[in-house]
């Protein structure tokens, strides 16, 4: 086994292939990532895979060479063992387990929603926090509670950004499309949401973007202007979020409000957590954009965080679970 202590972190939960590092203290460093981009439609699993399995020998080579490092400097590898697409995450799995078996270190299976938090909490400095992880195929509100993170509330339906990029789709706009559909919401100078009405579902601590998928698309079809939909559409999507991050905040009575998942990238959605925040006396966070979307360093900070407590995954153990729930992982770190 190595000594001095660096863990590596694969990220395969779905169109992102990723490597990233901790070193020995646990301090995170950027990823070397791959995505795939579907030319047209969505997400295509076994796609993915090939890809992910294509891509492996490369990104564990850059991202050794980049930080200048030996294999035999790395301590343990940690990788995603849920949720996520099965044939992305068991391409992940196998790389784990081969670099694990060729350099006898031991194999970390992590849990990809937790992760997003604990990177979160290393970059913002925030200590107990209610976490929006808004992502391409997650939308939840998390906290920690009895010594588990908690799923508060979440999307009935689809994820947030996954809503985004198809809307974004049936406008020819090839994925990921939420990034192009913050970019033409802010060409809208409008400011009144009367005027470019679509649902706003927001059912106890729970939400649903099916219905609001279907009415901006058909919006758009109505010759309602493209920036003026999608101006709306962040505007009642986001909104809806940040209701129910509020109410989890009011209900565990905490008062830092995380940001994680591809999504909070949106400086929209970023600017209204900031504004509910300030109202209650809270404060809200946001990582690096690097550390929001899927990435390898956020599974080798919680590999890293689970190895300093003693635990590792067996052979027999290392299976994929591709309907883990956030709250299935017991919190055994600080
Ligand atoms: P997960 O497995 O956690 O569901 P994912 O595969 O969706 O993750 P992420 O990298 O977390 O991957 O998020 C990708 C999503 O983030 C896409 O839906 C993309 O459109 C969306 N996204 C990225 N940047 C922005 C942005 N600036 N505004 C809105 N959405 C964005
Ligand atoms: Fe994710």
């Amino acid at each position: 086994m190595g000594d001095s202590g660096w863990v590596l972190g694969i990220e395969s939960t779905a169109h992102t292939f990723s490597f990233g590092l901790v070193d020995s203290d646990g301090k995170p460093y950027p990823s070397e990532s791959s995505t795939i981009l579907p030319t047209e439609g969505g997400i295509h699993p076994r796609k993915a895979a090939e890809h992910h399995a294509d891509s492996a020998g490369d990104l564990f080579a850059r991202i050794l060479e980049r930080e200048n490092l030996d294999k035999d400097q790395l301590s343990a590898i940690a990788y995603s063992q849920g949720p996520g697409l099965a044939p992305c995450l068991r391409a992940g799995a196998s790389a784990a387990r081969t670099i694990s078996s060729a350099l006898k270190i031991p194999l970390i299976g992590v849990n990809h929603c937790v992760a997003h938090i604990e990177i979160g909490r290393e970059q913002c400095g925030c200590d107990d926090p209610v976490l929006l992880y808004a992502s391409g195929g997650n939308t939840q509100v998390i906290t920690q509670l009895s010594g588990r993170y908690r799923v508060l509330g979440e999307t009935l339906d689809i994820g947030i950004g996954n809503m985004l990029d198809k809307f974004a789709r049936s406008n020819g706009i090839p994925f990921p499309g939420g990034p192009k559909v913050e970019q033409n919401a802010l060409l809208w100078e409008g400011d009144s949401l009367e005027d470019i009405p679509l649902p706003y579902v927001v059912q106890g601590m729970d939400l649903a973007f099916s219905g609001i998928l279907t009415a901006a698309t058909k919006a758009t079809k109505e010759d309602v202007p493209f920036a003026a939909v999608c101006w709306s559409l962040q505007e009642h999507a986001f909104a809806a979020c940040v209701e129910v991050a509020e109410r989890a905040l009011a209900h565990s009575g905490k008062n830092e409000l995380l940001l994680g998942g591809g999504v909070a990238c949106n400086e929209r959605l970023r600017e209204m957590c900031e504004i509910m925040c300030a109202e209650r006396g809270a404060k809200s966070y946001a990582p690096p954009k690097m550390y929001c979307v899927d990435n390898g360093t956020m599974i080798a900070r919680l590999g890293w965080l689970e190895l300093k407590e003693g635990r590792v995954t067996s052979l027999s153990e290392s299976a994929i679970n591709p309907s883990l729930r956030t709250d299935d992982s017991e919190i055994i770190w600080a």
